[in-house]
């Protein structure tokens, strides 16, 4: 009878663990043009075990430079919705998403407002991050929270380029790492 008892609760005890670990898995999800933020977002994903979403557009941007940025400003300007080719699978396993992207004309490219209005963030904890030459990270972290309002948030991050120092420091202080 007390072994019964035992088992029962040790079985318990498992299935709590088991169900949390279902629920807890962890999504980046970034859109990069030229490489900065998917450098991060694999960083990200490596030290904390998550799976990784490359945003991808149906409309390839430009590969020269000028062209994109007309391109972006164009699309900034028109509050355009670009199109995304590819979708999560199994949104509802996740129930934290990181979102990154590069800094675009002073904040994300608009394909990230697709992205944010694709999917139902009720229950999700969220957490941007971006990359960036110079200016506008925090704005651009900010844009991330304001497209995601049904998600907690937590601390964000933003890299120059791909300088990926201080990820460790932030993800730990976030308790994504322990
Ligand atoms: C269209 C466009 C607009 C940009 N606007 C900004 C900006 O406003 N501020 C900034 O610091 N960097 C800006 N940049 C630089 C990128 O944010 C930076 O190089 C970023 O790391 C690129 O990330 P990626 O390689 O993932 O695309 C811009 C780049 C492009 C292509």
């Amino acid at each position: 009878m007390k072994t019964k008892i035992i088992v029962s609760i040790i079985s318990l005890i498992l299935g709590g663990i088991n169900v949390y670990a279902q629920n807890s898995k962890v999504l980046v999800a970034y859109f990069s043009y030229s490489g900065n933020t998917q450098h991060v977002a694999e960083y990200i994903a490596k030290q904390t075990g998550a799976e990784l979403f490359r945003i991808e557009p149906v409309k390839p941007y430009p590969k020269e430079y000028t062209p994109c940025t007309e391109v972006a400003k164009a699309e900034k300007e028109a509050n355009a919705r670009p199109a995304i080719k590819n979708r999560v699978e199994n949104w509802d396993s996740y129930d934290t998403v990181f979102i990154g992207c590069p800094v675009w004309w002073w904040t994300a490219p608009m394909i990230i407002n697709t992205f944010a209005e694709s999917y139902d963030f009720k229950g999700k904890t969220v957490i941007p991050f971006c990359t960036y030459a110079e200016t506008y990270r925090d704005e651009t972290l900010a844009k991330i929270v304001e497209l995601t309002p049904e998600a907690k948030h937590l601390k964000g991050f933003g890299a120059v380029s791909r300088d990926t120092k201080g990820i460790t420091e932030w993800l730990k202080e976030i308790q994504l790492l322990k």
